[in-house]
């Protein structure tokens, strides 16, 4: 596996030094970057690095670069965007085009000292990480995900779009939305209302019906709500006998009775493969998938 990432790393470089350079390094000839990071393993540029990356990257990326809501896990020693000093030093300094990773005006030495921070945190994926297409089964399948969750165009509408839920959530987070969902309940960004969350909402009607659904929009007045069967309500407040918003996930819980140690793996290893498209990093290859 890890031979064949390898080999397709160096095709996709092969065909971009082929095609490219021509037109994109002649005119661009960006310094040229060493291949290896010069201070990996110094003590005192590892401690420069750890306190950059809680300045410029912890917002995101969580403390000790475990992954946070905002940002992935920086120490499972598996990059999508490419494992390799120079290419560490390139997602840090140009940023993700088409997500949340911003490109930085940190010196070279500066990544570098990031860089070597970060390698004393990588660890390993754990060895049983799962088998991404049993996961994808089971999440349209038998572990009923998709009732509640679209991914790319096919799902139900309950809870949040998980599209690109790899890139953006750690993979502790993630195990802890399918065993404890109430634990951190996600944003509802969806109308730009960042104080709206997915709690429970129960609305008792002037005629006695009860409604329990996730908030899709609210203020003093009124409240959307959407029901587990889709059906979204608008209610007026004045004419409620009682709204409730509880701190809870409508999400059900996946105890390991519901979905054993082995399915989860590769529940989670399928989210993880849910990542924004790769931009096509300055150059053309029409898929690159790693
Ligand atoms: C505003 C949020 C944000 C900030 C700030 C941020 N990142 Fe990121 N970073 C992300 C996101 C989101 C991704 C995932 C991009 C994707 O979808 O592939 C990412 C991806 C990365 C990756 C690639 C991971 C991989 O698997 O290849 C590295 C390395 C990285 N960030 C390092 C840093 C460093 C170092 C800093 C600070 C200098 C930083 N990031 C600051 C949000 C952020
Ligand atoms: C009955 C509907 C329902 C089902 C079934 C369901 N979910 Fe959820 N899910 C939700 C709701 C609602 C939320 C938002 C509240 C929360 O954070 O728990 C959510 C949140 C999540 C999140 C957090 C997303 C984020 O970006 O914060 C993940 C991950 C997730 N679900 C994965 C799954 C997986 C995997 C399954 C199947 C094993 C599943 N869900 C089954 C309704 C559901």
């Amino acid at each position: 596996m890890r031979m064949g990432s390898i080999r397709m790393r160096a095709t996709l470089a092969a065909g971009f030094v082929g095609s490219f350079t021509l037109q994109l390094w002649a005119q661009v000839a960006p310094p040229a970057t060493p291949a290896r990071n010069p201070v990996t393993g110094d003590p005192k540029a590892i401690t420069q690095g750890a306190v950059l990356f809680r300045q410029e990257c912890v917002f995101c990326h969580g403390f000790g670069a475990r992954g946070g809501v905002r940002g992935p896990d920086l120490t499972t020693g598996s990059w999508s965007h490419g494992g390799s000093d120079a290419e560490l030093a390139d997602t840090i300094k140009d940023g993700v085009a088409g997500t949340a990773m911003p490109p930085n005006n940190l010196t070279i030495d500066e990544i570098w000292q990031i860089v070597a921070y970060l390698r004393t945190l990588e660890q390993p994926m754990t060895p049983t990480a799962g088998d991404p297409k049993r996961g994808e089964a089971l999440f349209f399948g038998a572990a009923r995900c998709s009732t509640c969750h679209i991914v790319n165009g096919r799902g139900g509408l309950l809870g949040p779009e998980l599209s690109t839920v790899g890139s953006a959530r750690s993979r502790a987070y993630l195990i802890e939305s399918v065993r404890e969902p109430g634990r951190q309940l996600t944003r509802n960004r969806a109308f730009g209302d960042l104080t709206l969350k997915y709690d429970a909402v129960t609305a008792v009607t002037a005629d006695g019906r009860t409604i329990v659904g996730v908030p899709m929009n609210e203020d003093t007045f009124t409240v959307q709500l959407m029901d587990t069967s889709e059906r979204v309500h608008s209610l007026d407040k004045k004419t409620l006998k009682s709204l409730r918003h509880e701190n809870r996930s409508l999400m059900p819980a996946y105890g390991a009775d519901r979905l054993g140690n082995a399915d989860l793996d590769d529940v989670i290893a399928y989210l993880q493969s849910l990542r924004a498209p790769t931009p096509v990093r300055k150059r053309g290859s029409s898929h690159e998938d790693q």
